[in-house]
Parts: C-alpha cells; sequence; structure tokens
C-alpha cells in the first residue's frame, strides 16, 4: 500500500483528541555512544558487547553509537525540525554513578549532560518523557551482588532514581522506572541473547537447553519491587512539589488464536499471560497471572502482602511498546522435557502464519510481522481488563535491513514505514473513540542505532545514520510525512 493511501483516509493530526503528544523514542544505550567518557562508569552491556563480540550478530558495540551525548544539539533541532511534542529518551545509570551505588560518588559530567539536554528539549517546546532503567545496568552492581537477581538492586535503583528526581524532577514530568522488564528477564536470564548473557549451558556460541527456570522470574520481581519502591518514593516526597506523574513500559505482542479451538484459545491468553500480564496483573491486581502460579509453580516468587499492596496500583500512567501479532496455538506440554525453562514454562507455540497466510506483511526480522489491528485489540483488551488506565505508546516502529545492497538513496524512500504508523494510528484512533485513554504516541525510533543483539544491521530510524560517513543524519520520507502529518494541527 502507497502511502498517500494514508491520506485518502483523511485522518490528521486533529483527529486525535487535544494535546495528544507525538514523538520519538530512544535509548542512552543504543544512542549515546561516548562510553569511556565523560566519567561514565561500565554497563552490563559494554561487557557483555566486549566479552562475547560474536553474541552481536556484527560484533559490534555502543562505544560510539550514534554518538548522541555529542549530538544531541542537532538531534533535537531535527525534532524540532518535524514538529515532535516530546521526546523519550533514557539515562543511563552509570553515567550519573559510575559504581552503581549513590555512596560511590555521584558523576557531576553526567549531571550537567543530562540537564543540557533536558533544557535543550524544553527550550525547543519538546516534553522529555525519562525512562530510568533502559537495561544498562552499572557492571559494578552486576559484580557486587548478581544485578537483578538480589533483592539488593531495590535500594539501589531507588537511590538511583532519587538522584534524578532531585536533579532533573524540577524540568521532567514523565518519569518511566522500567522498559519492557518481559524482555530484559527472557533474552539476559533466560535466552541469553542480551545482557548480562545469563544461560547456564552454551553449545556452539548458542544458550541451549538448560537455561535458567527460576532466574528470569527472580528478575521480574526485583524489577516490580524496585518499581514499586521508587514510585512510592517519588509520590510520598516528591510528587507534590514536582508535579509529574510516574509510569512503566511493557511490551505485549498480540497473540491471535491459531484457530477457534478451546485450546488454542486459551494458548493465546496463557502467552499474554506470561508476557504482558507477569507485570500488569501484579501491577494492577498485586499478583501474577493465576496460569503463572500454577503452571511455575514455586519457582515463582511470591509478594507478601506488603509487597502486594505496594506494587498494586503503583503508576500513574502506563507505557506500551507495540509493535506485532503472533497466532498461539497450544503446544502440549511434554513428559520429556529435560530442561524446564521460562520458554517452555507456558506451553505454547507462536507462529507468524497460518494456513500459508501470514498475519501481517513482513519486514527485516523474522518476529516482526506488520499487524496493526493488534495495536487496537491489545488497547481494549488494557482497558477492559485493567481498569482503563492512562495509556503511552511508549515504542511503535519496524526496522528495514541495513545492508550493502540498500544504499542509502534507496533507505530514504521508507513508503513501508510510513504505511506502518499511518495504519498504526487508525487502529490507534479506533481504540480512543472506543473509550481507550492514550495520551500520545512515540515512534520508535528517531534514528537508525545499535539494536542490541542485532547491532547495526537494522534500520528503524525516521532519520538515516550514514555510518560510513561521520555518522550525518539525512531524514527519511518517513520524518517528511510527519511532519507534514504534525503540521496539520491547530495547536490549541
Ligand atoms: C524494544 C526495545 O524491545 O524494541 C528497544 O525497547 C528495541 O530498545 C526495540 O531496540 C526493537 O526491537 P529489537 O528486538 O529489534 O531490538
Amino acid at each position: 500500500v502507497a502511502s498517500h493511501d494514508f491520506f485518502s483516509n483523511s485522518i490528521n493530526r486533529s483527529s486525535f483528541p487535544a494535546g495528544f503528544l507525538f514523538g520519538t523514542a530512544s535509548s542512552s544505550f543504543q544512542y549515546e555512544g561516548a562510553a569511556k567518557e565523560g566519567g561514565k562508569g561500565p554497563s552490563i552491556w559494554d561487557t557483555f558487547t566486549h566479552r562475547y563480540p560474536d553474541r552481536i550478530k556484527d560484533g559490534s558495540n555502543g562505544d560510539v553509537a550514534i554518538d548522541f551525548y555529542h549530538r544531541y544539539k542537532d538531534d533535537v533541532d531535527m525534532m524540532k525540525e518535524i514538529g515532535m511534542d516530546a521526546f523519550r529518551l533514557s539515562i543511563s545509570w552509570p553515567r550519573l554513578l559510575p559504581n552503581g551505588k549513590l555512596s560511590g560518588g555521584v558523576n557531576k559530567e553526567g549531571i550537567r549532560f543530562y540537564n543540557s539536554l533536558i533544557d535543550e528539549l524544553l527550550s525547543n517546546g519538546i516534553q522529555p518523557f525519562v525512562t530510568l532503567f533502559h537495561w544498562d545496568l552499572p557492571q559494578a552492581l552486576e559484580d557486587d551482588y548478581g544485578g537483578f537477581l538480589s533483592s539488593k538492586i531495590i535500594e539501589d535503583f531507588r537511590d538511583y532514581s532519587e538522584l534524578c528526581f532531585k536533579e532533573f524532577g524540577d524540568r521532567v514530568k514523565h518519569w518511566i522506572t522500567f522498559n519492557e522488564p518481559s524482555i530484559f528477564s527472557n533474552q539476559g536470564y533466560s535466552l541469553g541473547r542480551y545482557a548480562p548473557g545469563r544461560c547456564s549451558r552454551w553449545v556452539n556460541s548458542k544458550c541451549s537447553a538448560g537455561n535458567s527456570a527460576t532466574e528470569p522470574y527472580v528478575v521480574g520481581h526485583n524489577q516490580l519491587l524496585a518499581h514499586a519502591a521508587t514510585v512510592k518514593l517519588y509520590k510520598e516526597e516528591y510528587q507534590a512539589a514536582q508535579k509529574g506523574k510516574i509510569g512503566i513500559t511493557l511490551v505485549c505482542h498480540w497473540m491471535v488464536p491459531f484457530s477457534n479451538e478451546k485450546r488454542n484459545v486459551a494458548a493465546a491468553q496463557r502467552a499474554i499471560d506470561f508476557t504482558y500480564g507477569w507485570f500488569m496483573d501484579p501491577l494492577a491486581h498485586g499478583d501474577y497471572p493465576k496460569s503463572m502460579r500454577s503452571l511455575v509453580g514455586t519457582r515463582l516468587p511470591r509478594f507478601t502482602i506488603k509487597q502486594s499492596a505496594l506494587v498494586k496500583g503503583s503508576f500513574d500512567f502506563l507505557g506500551l511498546n507495540y509493535y506485532t501479532g503472533f497466532y498461539a496455538a497450544d503446544a502440549a506440554p511434554s513428559n520429556t522435557i529435560v530442561n524446564v525453562s521460562y520458554n517452555t514454562d507456558y506451553h505454547v507455540n507462536t507462529f507468524t502464519q497460518r494456513n500459508e497466510t501470514p498475519i501481517g506483511p513482513k519486514t527485516a526480522v523474522s518476529w516482526l510481522s506488520v499487524y496493526p489491528r493488534g495495536i487496537h485489540d491489545l488497547l481494549i483488551y488494557t482497558k477492559t481488563r485493567y481498569k482503563n488506565p492512562v495509556i503511552y505508546i511508549t515504542e511503535n516502529g519496524i526496522p528495514e535491513p541495513n545492508n550493502i545492497t540498500l544504499i542509502m538513496e534507496e533507505a530514504l524512500k521508507d513508503d513501508v514505514r510510513i504505511n506502518y504508523h499511518s495504519r498504526h494510528f487508525q487502529f490507534l484512533l479506533r481504540a480512543i473513540k472506543e473509550g481507550v485513554d492514550v495520551r500520545g504516541y512515540f515512534a520508535w525510533s528517531l534514528f537508525d542505532h545499535f539494536d542490541w543483539a542485532l547491532g547495526y544491521t537494522l534500520r528503524y530510524g525516521i532519520g538515516y545514520v550514514d555510518y560510513k560517513d561521520r555518522l550525518e543524519r539525512y531524514p527519511k520520507r518517513s520524518a517528511i510525512w510527519f511532519k507534514s502529518f504534525l503540521k496539520s494541527y491547530n495547536k490549541m
């Protein structure tokens, strides 16, 4: 479908509620670079990429990334030029606290960097949405007590967050504690694909059967407790004076039952429980989903009554990352499974097609098919199941491959991305009309960047980064499209 189809549907910015925010999203490790500059300490991603370059598709790392640390002023100019209202960034914990702990000393240069970035955004009329943890944990805490495997992280995360509230909270009005705790737990502690790369048995540099069956759950639990402790602190000590809001960002790939058979309908629900409900149920209801409690049994940590009360309701808004949908089918639990793991616990197989019909057009990554209806269904599900929370879509986007055959001139003509965003807008609007309280939308991402285990092999940006020529930035067609879309709005 060509991009102009969007305009014939006559949706424009004014179709969204007044005050609805449009922005782009990013994260510190994927953007900043300057890994050893400005007094920053190493993060688990610095260690992981340098220690195991074979686990990153192109053997790369985030030493330079897209050099946002030095170029943020020009980059903010580009946001302004497009007409964006907001920018989602994350703070690098080891840039503020090189040793992870407050007692280890605050890096003033780090504070200066974020102050200057936040001021630059605000003076250009762009609101900062700040994520406190987007996966780059200080290595010192990993070495000291195993990072998120230990409940000691709760206090250190709260201290670090408090430092951020104190230093930046006069200007930051939207805080996001964690980004996608499910992905951090699963990829980092079961599949071993992301830092800290935990996996109990490696075969040919792949994490083989033998994944930990407990660690992802422990890490998930500690993230929830750290989140709740931080929210409590913000609400008690800072919110009244600073008048900001605090929330968390979760991801959910929408699950469509492979068939109407009961067992497949139940499988789709289980897959949602184990990825989204895992965090959302405790946040909304104070405990893990029933399916998780019964399938994981004693390996799933329990909340004390006090903890449950603390976690329940601990958010002003929910950040949702939506990328794609899958067909979900029941995979009968096998008696022969020798190696129990998070990924086998819910015994669901997911597919990107059924009866040879794909769920949606394919993209450069196998897990991501274009399934815009899913954003609507996920929002309606969230409204119904979790009492209509305030929601921001904190990520939504697609990649194209970064290969030598895709020359810059071609990469700039990203009609496929325009089509992706515009179709998601249609379904998003439909959900809003049906009463879901969505207040903003952040495209992933402003620029091409370091994409974790896939290094620089993908391009997610509406802005192109020329890796061969000094990381120069160029707007892709989608950036120009966003600009005209955003102009069609009468600001209140
Ligand atoms: C989300 C993350 O998982 O999706 C981003 O919050 C990430 O940091 C993005 O880059 C794209 O997914 P992937 O799997 O291609 O890295």
